[in-house]
């Protein structure tokens, strides 16, 4: 998948500096309600569990062949959104120095697009903290609905409950 700038591809080994210079950044994780990463070793881990799926993508910025961000969607079950049975839920996140330049509803466009064109998932649950309202300004311009809202307790992160807007592509 892939845009002029930007190419969806599976993260890889190599890519564990990059991850580690931008989500240790505490601007970023606590956003969408992950700790920052405390090393390298740490994001290599992760590359190696959380993302090594068939449905999580880096955002590869073409210009540098950097990992600057990532994307997916996947079982909605421990999310604590009031998902449909079966619904996936979406997530991303885009390194900071490359906010705003349009990049992750690029590349959330480019994911919807292969999921209609690959499955037949018929709808797809995602939610942003309500202080956080950069994240639904994506989800809405790629046709993202409000639903409502909901709180999860986040006690690994902030111990305390967050209120959440949750929303909901229809992709029937
Ligand atoms: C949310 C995030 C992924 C957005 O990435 P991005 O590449 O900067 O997003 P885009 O540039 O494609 O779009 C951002 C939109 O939000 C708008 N925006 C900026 N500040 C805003 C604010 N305070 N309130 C509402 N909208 C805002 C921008 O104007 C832009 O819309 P426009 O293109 O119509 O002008 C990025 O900020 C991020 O990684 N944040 C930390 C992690 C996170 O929040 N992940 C999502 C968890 S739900």
């Amino acid at each position: 998948m892939e845009t002029d700038r930007i190419l969806l591809r599976p993260w890889r080994d190599s890519d564990a500096e990059a991850l580690f210079k931008y989500a240790s950044d505490p601007e970023v994780g606590p956003r969408a309600g992950w700790p920052p990463h405390k090393s390298v070793e740490e994001s290599l881990n992760i590359i190696r569990t959380l993302f090594h799926n068939p449905t999580t993508w880096a955002i590869m910025l073409k210009a540098t062949g950097e990992a600057i961000g990532a994307i997916g969607y996947g079982p909605s079950c421990d999310c604590q959104l009031p998902a449909h049975d079966g619904e996936p839920i979406v997530g991303y996140w885009v390194a900071k120095p490359y906010w705003n330049q349009g990049i992750c509803t690029e590349a959330l466009t480019l994911m919807l697009e292969h999921i209609k064109e690959t499955t037949d998932i018929p709808s797809l649950i995602s939610g942003h903290f309500i202080d956080n309202p950069v994240s639904g300004s994506v989800m809405e311009k790629c046709g993202f609905e409000p639903t409502g809202e909901t709180c999860i307790d986040e006690t690994q992160y902030q111990g305390h409950n967050r209120p959440i807007r949750v929303l909901r592509l229809n992709l029937t």
